[in-house]
């Protein structure tokens, strides 16, 4: 069988897109020539990647993370570099059949396979109940809250009846009583029994689109347990990164460039019957820093609209704030009355949902409301206290127009005058600003002029072979480690190419620092013409430094070497070399 060549390897690099393939992981965001995106790298929370279309790289200007679409799958995916390459060749529909290729098959994790299996299963037979007779009330229930059958064969809903099903149905399938407890279907005390009885089962799904779990909701005026039963946490459902309905959403979220975050999944439901399908639910449970990550992936706009009762609100403004922390667009919707989306679409119907999803909020806004709502507006501690709170939230806001537009309303609600808040804004800026220079710069390297020209000389040898040549003819040598490699592999493949990619110069480095500097290198603001004066001033610069270090060197050896003769060679070839 054939081996992978550089050649082939280029070949299924170039089959794609960086552009397409980033963006199927990541929203993208155009800007000028390239696109940004959030750094999935590092925690960021403002776009610092960059994807350059033209070079086919990416960079993060923060944490300095880049290379090409390999470099990329290998470190969002987690996979090895042979691994990144067949799954492009997959992209770029290029046939690797007759390539030997040395990876481990898929690596699935084997271990919990029984757990999705059993889920798959459950989710199968609640289906099936659901038409039975013994499910004909909650069929009916159902109904009543206009579920039509579209509706719940899109969201797999299905019923538990009250006698034992899956505990019967998976013995016989051969599952473990302990696989079984493990995936929190069947319970053991002193016999093992179905967890989930007489309830309307809607199945969770992991990020992926597999039942991991279940919540069992009552339908009857009779029952009187808890309104809804969930999945216990297990191996396989982390409720803290479950959020209803994400594996479906996804296409309408790129479509909209916005999803709306919900509190239930009744309240995605009701959307869905009402057309909108960007959404998604956190289920009861406080946004997660799972959730948030799992959000970045698809978006960086939210509208978020939570349960409109107090707990509920309070719950708002935190998310929100994390939310905006984390770097995505925040808008909140306060529905009517209290009411959640299902409320809303049931008593007025698709165009009175939409309607009342229209009026959104900016977090400073929906706070300020919030906030002032829970005051004696007569007391003058309470709004002292109000203010000092505001203050604390508007000395944030970046936009100084907007932050002058809420001084303002913030002064006339308050009661206390815009100069004593500006006052008050003024001292807690500073803080602010130090808080986000600090976490958003990278350390800057000091560069000396040597290696200034150095790292300049790199970037005209990787946009001109002329430029290559030169530098291999005249210098030949650079002093910082990194940079000489680099330049030797440049050298390297100007010898089979006459012009680089630097994407498929880095397919032959591959070394993680190594291909980091050479992005960065790449993606240097200097102009792409160069003069060729500038070019030999570089080569001069260099040559000046070996000089420079190899004096330095002599003359290290000359305080240690005892022999009179020996000394006076090595000052004789430290006069050779002149005066720097
Ligand atoms: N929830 C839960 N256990 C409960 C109540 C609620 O796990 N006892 C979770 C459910 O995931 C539910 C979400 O919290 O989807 C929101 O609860 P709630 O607003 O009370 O439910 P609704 O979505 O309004 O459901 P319904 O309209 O059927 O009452
Ligand atoms: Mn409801």
């Amino acid at each position: 069988m054939a081996r992978l060549s550089q050649e082939k390897i280029n070949e299924i690099r170039q089959s794609v897109d960086i552009v397409d393939v980033i963006g199927e992981y990541l929203p993208l965001e155009k800007k000028g020539r390239n696109y940004v995106a959030l750094c999935p790298f590092h925690d960021d929370t403002h776009p610092s990647m960059s994807i350059s279309p033209d070079k086919q790289i990416f960079m993060c200007f923060v944490c300095g993370t880049g290379g090409n679409v390999f470099t990329f799958l290998q470190k969002y995916l987690k996979i090895s570099y042979i691994e990144a390459v067949k799954k492009v060749a997959e992209i770029g529909h290029i046939d690797l059949s007759e390539y030997h290729l040395d990876v481990a098959s898929a690596p699935v994790s084997k271990k919990n396979a029984e757990l999705y299996q059993m889920h798959e299963e459950a989710q199968k037979i609640y289906s099936y109940y659901l038409n039975t007779k013994l499910g004909l009330e909650a069929k009916t229930y159902l109904m009543k809250r206009h579920f039509s059958d579209e509706l719940i064969k899109e969201f797999q809903i299905g019923y538990a009846p009250l006698n034992q099903t899956l505990y019967p149905a998976f013995s016989k399938l051969g599952f473990s009583e302990i696989d079984m407890v493990k995936s929190g279907l069947v319970i053991e005390s002193r016999q093992h029994f179905d967890r989930f009885q007489d309830r309307i089962m809607f199945p969770l799904y992991n990020q992926q689109g597999q039942v991991v779990g279940f919540s069992g909701r009552i339908y009857k005026p009779t029952q009187t347990d808890s309104k809804y039963m969930n999945s216990p946490e297990s191996d396989i459902f982390i409720k803290g990164e479950t959020l209803y309905h994400y594996h479906q959403c996804k296409e309408a979220v790129k479509a909209a460039g916005f999803i709306y975050l919900l509190e239930g999944f009744m309240d995605v439901i009701a959307m869905y019957k009402a057309g909108i399908e960007n959404t998604v639910a956190i289920m009861g449970t406080s946004l997660t820093k799972g959730h948030i990550q799992a959000l970045r992936r698809i978006t960086h706009s939210i509208h978020l609209c939570l349960d409109g009762d107090a707990p509920g609100q309070a719950a708002m403004g935190k998310a929100a704030r994390e939310l905006e922390k984390a770097g995505f667009q925040v808008s909140i919707i306060v529905l009517p009355d209290n009411h959640d989306p299902d409320e809303i679409y049931e008593q007025q119907g698709k165009d009175g949902l939409l309607q009342a999803l229209k009026k959104t909020l900016k977090p400073i806004e929906f706070l300020m409301e919030f906030e002032y709502q829970k005051i004696d507006a007569h007391n003058y501690d309470d709004r002292k206290s109000y203010l000092e709170k505001m203050c604390y939230e508007i000395a944030k806001i970046k936009d100084p127009i907007d932050q002058d537009y809420y001084i303002q309303v913030l002064s006339k609600q308050s009661g206390f005058s815009t100069d004593l808040i500006h006052q008050q804004i003024h001292g807690m800026q500073p803080q602010f600003h130090q808080e986000t220079v600090a976490s958003k710069k990278k350390p800057v390297h000091m560069m000396d002029k040597y290696q200034k020209a150095e790292h300049d000389l790199l970037f005209y040898m990787l946009n001109h072979k002329n430029v290559a040549l030169k530098y291999e003819a005249k210098a030949g040598f650079m002093y910082n480690d990194q940079y000489r490699i680099i330049a030797s592999y440049i050298i390297d493949y100007y010898r089979h190419h006459n012009h680089l990619e630097i994407a498929d110069l880095i397919n032959s480095i591959q070394k993680e620092d190594l291909v980091q500097t050479v992005v960065e290198i790449a993606q240097s603001s200097l102009p792409e013409k160069y003069e060729e004066q500038a070019i030999d001033d570089y080569i001069d610069t260099i040559g000046k430094n070996a000089k420079r270090m190899k004096k330095e060197q002599l003359l290290e050896q000359f305080r240690y070497i005892l022999d009179p003769k020996q000394k006076a060679q090595i000052l004789d070839e430290i006069v050779k070399l002149g005066g720097q």
